[in-house]
């Protein structure tokens, strides 16, 4: 693909596609949605911008930069900040030499004129003022004007764009104008235990499958209390787990705790300790691991567990 592009007579440096062995694991109806927003159905038609929402690490990226690839789209995730200025989002000048400026197009103006795709990633941490840019591009108008090249950037037919926007605290209220034009939302909720394995083995599979099962445990009883443990902290303690025992040439399962705790800090310990309230192995989840033994296993982590153990008052 060419590198250069040129809009008005203004020479434009495009940036790089992103390329990640990603792989969607999980709930069909999210899935079905984000394809839905941006299927155009007729001439009259225009794409929707959607909104995926949800908690840190449950796989909002993964599930736009997924959905993307499988309509054919070349992806660019621009990581949005605090601090990600309107030039960041469309076009930066760049000294290149004898007082000559060079204009960078960022990720976002890259798919818009090459019509590929763009993750806006955690875009509710941008100021309103760069959210005020995009303005005209996510309605139906769909063009962008960079101040700083003097140009008027039009998207390409094939262009999509989706925000991805975790539900935490640390965040900007957007105005509601940027709101209405984020819409659908898509809300990304945590997964199911066996979705949880498989995306635990997706992304581990040199972990042995009962340390697989009981971290997937752990993340559905963390779910039902509540606590933010997300698809993303249970690789990362799999991963952990391993490279403790790769290196203490023990176990990795003799490691899980260790690693729980070096992973999500106090709360994890925390919840290790005092487990599910009303749970039948409260208490216990610390003990668990550390004797498991493959026969155990199967009696504390039946099928149905997850559901059988729901506080009374908890269940639908
Ligand atoms: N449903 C899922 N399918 C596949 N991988 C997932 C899923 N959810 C989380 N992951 C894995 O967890 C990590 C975090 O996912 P990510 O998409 O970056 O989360 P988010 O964008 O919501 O913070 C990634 O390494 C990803 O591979
Ligand atoms: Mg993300």
């Amino acid at each position: 693909m060419a590198n250069k592009t040129t809009i008005e007579d203004v020479e434009l440096h495009l940036a790089h596609p992103d390329s990640i062995n990603m792989k969607w694991i999980g709930n069909d109806q999210m899935r079905e949605q984000l394809v839905a927003a941006w299927t155009v159905i007729s001439d009259e038609d225009i794409a929707l911008n959607p909104r995926l929402i949800g908690k840190p690490g449950v796989g909002k990226t993964t599930l736009a930069y997924a959905v993307a690839r499988q309509m054919g789209r070349v992806v660019y995730i621009m990581q949005c900040t605090m601090d990600t200025r309107p030039e960041d989002l469309l076009v930066t000048p760049v000294v290149a030499g004898e007082g000559k400026l060079a204009y960078h197009a960022s990720p976002l103006v890259t798919a818009m004129v090459t019509g590929g795709a763009c993750i806006l990633d955690e875009g509710n941490r941008m100021s309103e003022k760069s959210w005020a840019s995009l303005a005209p591009l996510l309605d139906q108008r769909r063009y962008a004007e960079s101040i700083i090249a003097g140009i008027k950037i039009h998207a390409h037919p094939n262009f999509r764009v989706c925000v991805t926007m975790n539900d935490d605290a640390s965040t900007y209220e957007l105005p509601e104008y940027i709101q209405s034009r984020l819409q659908p939302q898509i809300e990304v909720a945590f997964p199911s235990r066996d979705e949880e394995i498989s995306i635990l083995s997706f992304n581990v599979p040199f972990a042995e499958e009962d340390i697989v099962a009981y971290v997937a445990d752990f993340l559905q009883k963390a779910h039902q209390v509540n606590l933010p443990f997300t698809s993303r902290d249970g690789v990362n303690i799999l991963r952990f787990a391993k490279k403790l025992g790769e290196l203490r040439d023990a176990d990795a399962k003799g490691f899980l705790s260790e690693s729980i705790e070096a992973v999500l800090g106090k709360d994890g310990a925390e919840f290790l300790d005092t487990g599910v309230p009303g749970d039948r192995m409260r208490g216990a989840m610390r003990e668990v691991i550390d004797d498991l033994d493959e026969d155990d296993y199967e009696d504390l982590f039946g099928d149905d567990e997850v559901e059988d153990d729901m506080p009374e008052g908890d269940k639908e």
